[in-house]
């Protein structure tokens, strides 16, 4: 099928839906500059083993080198912006509220550009890279609360190390977080999933919940995913080009 009837086709659903639940992952925010998680050549693991930077046990080993890892990717987020597909989801969003309609964003991206693009509700599963928590009594600290003389800087409650607002390797998600994405997920009529490669549990059984619980599954992506064999159309395109062109559709009904 020609790729804009596709596009016809998942907009016409999309105009009819009453509950909405996007999923998003690294893809998102590719076309801002972000390398993604596991694209080849580029991603951000080709170059690092995961392990000894984003988990308990790597910050344990060598705290200076994961803290300057992640100042490292802090710059580049503060450095880049939000692209047109933050901007589209976001328009979708108020879309969908202005018509009495839910909606609900779930990211699996630590950079904050949906909230940036005015997305109100982003349900965050793996944090924020602007945050900061305490190391040992993992509660999040404002700048106040951290003594930045050394690196990393330390939590002045307790003097342990301060930590990125992350979910690392071996950890768990927010559960409240967690357990919103998967009610939303089972009472969905429309799971829109973009960008992401769909191998990172729990936040890849989202789509594979609403699916099962009967929502229209829709996926956008540069290249084939795990996501997409249970997915009822495949947008393969890029998102901030694809995006755009869906909230445009749905604009018509
Ligand atoms: P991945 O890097 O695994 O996947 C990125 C996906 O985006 C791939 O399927 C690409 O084909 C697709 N993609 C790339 N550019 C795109 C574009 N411009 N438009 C549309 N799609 C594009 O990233 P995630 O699936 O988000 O977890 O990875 C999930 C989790 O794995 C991350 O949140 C991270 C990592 O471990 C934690 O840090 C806890």
């Amino acid at each position: 099928m020609p790729f804009q009837e596709l596009i016809n086709n998942a907009s016409e659903k999309l105009a009819k839906a009453d509950r909405l639940v996007v999923l998003t992952g690294a893809g998102v925010s590719a076309e801002s500059g972000i390398a993604t998680f596991r694209d080849a050549m580029q991603g951000l693991w080709a170059k690092f083993n995961p392990e000894e930077l984003a988990s308990p046990s790597g910050f344990r080993r060598d705290p200076k080198l994961v803290w300057e890892w992640y100042e490292e990717r802090r710059s580049n987020v503060a450095r880049n912006r939000p692209n047109p597909a933050h901007y589209a989801l976001a328009e979708l969003e108020k879309i969908f509220l202005s018509s009495n309609r839910k909606f609900t964003l779930v990211t699996q991206n630590v950079d904050g550009f949906h909230m940036q693009a005015g997305s109100n509700n982003v349900l965050e599963l793996h944090g924020n890279i602007v945050k900061n928590r305490c190391f040992r009594e993992d509660r999040l600290l404002s700048d106040a609360e951290i003594e930045r003389e050394t690196v990393p800087p330390k939590c002045k409650h307790c003097g342990s190390y301060v930590r990125p607002g992350v979910v690392w390797f071996g950890e768990n998600l927010p559960q409240d977080t967690l357990s919103e994405a998967f009610e939303k997920a089972e009472k969905a009529d429309y799971c829109l999933v973009i960008g992401t490669s769909g191998l990172v549990q729990p936040a890849a059984s989202i789509p594979v919940v609403a699916r099962q619980s009967g929502a229209f599954v829709v996926e956008i992506n540069s290249l084939e995913s795990a996501i997409t064999p249970i997915s009822h159309i495949f947008l393969q395109g890029k998102a901030g080009e694809t995006l755009p062109q869906i909230v445009t559709e749905i604009k018509k009904y």
